[in-house]
């Protein structure tokens, strides 16, 4: 099964990705509070997995499809201590030996799978995996015309040298940078998130508009769901 991420991208993606901090606390305090395996869903190069193992002394489950970005998850893993359970898969194909307690996605990755169908066989892979009340959590843009407007086309040096381009049509972002790597996204209405949930035997926990807990609202430009599995 072929994937829409450019492994071009995995080069830089540290300094790329060094503006997000804000998510760490609020998996780490789900993790926490979880009852069986963690696992973290295109665990890229563990930027969340390794502060979550380090704050819950448990090894966590990461997957993901890029050899490049499990590469450095590996070696960043080692530096810190920590133990993570790197796995080389698609998260379309996601199967555990275990129920997890807590399967988690940050940093708008489900937003790499391209079409409904991706995400709802994602979902349905997440639904299977769960223990009964086992949680699933995860991020993604809401897509913001002005912000678009703004954006659509426009250079910008920080923090890698880029320029987004917005596909109207087919939803999609194209993050395009200097040296040609890109990284696209397909973004998704709230509707979209909660008929995923419904087609999956999932229910909505939380909707928050920010890592915060921030109530969402008509102004939110981030969807952070929890959601669970009832039984
Ligand atoms: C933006 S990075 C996020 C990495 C990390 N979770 C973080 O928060 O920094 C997106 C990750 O999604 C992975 N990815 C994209 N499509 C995938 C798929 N179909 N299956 C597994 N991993 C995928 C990429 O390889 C990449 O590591």
């Amino acid at each position: 099964m072929t994937t829409s991420w450019d492994e071009a991208f995995a080069n830089r993606y540290e300094e790329w990705s060094a503006h997000m901090t804000a998510d760490v606390a609020f998996y780490t305090e789900l993790a926490r509070g979880a009852d069986g395996p963690l696992v973290e869903l295109a665990v890229g190069n563990g930027r969340v997995a390794i502060p979550v193992a380090r704050a819950t002394g448990r090894s966590v489950i990461g997957i993901d499809a890029s050899p490049a970005m499990l590469a450095q998850a590996r070696r960043r893993a080692a530096e810190a201590g920590v133990e993570l359970e790197l796995r080389e898969a698609d998260l379309r194909d996601l199967a555990l030996d275990e129920p997890a307690g807590l399967i988690y996605c940050p940093f708008r990755s489900l937003l790499h799978l391209p079409t409904w169908a991706d995400r709802r066989r994602t979902f349905e892979r997440v639904a299977a995996s769960l223990r009964a009340h086992g949680r699933f959590a995860w991020n993604a843009i809401a897509f913001d015309h002005r912000l678009a407007a703004r954006l659509d086309g426009v250079h910008q040096d920080a923090p890698v040298p880029h320029t987004i381009h917005y596909a109207v049509g087919d939803s999609r972002i194209d993050i395009v940078r200097d040296d040609g790597a890109t990284s696209s996204l397909w973004w998704a209405t709230k509707n979209e998130w909660l008929g995923l949930l419904d087609v999956a035997g999932l229910e909505v926990e939380a909707l928050y508009g920010g890592f915060a807990h921030e109530p969402f609202t008509d102004d939110s430009r981030e969807y952070v769901f929890v959601a669970r599995r009832r039984y």
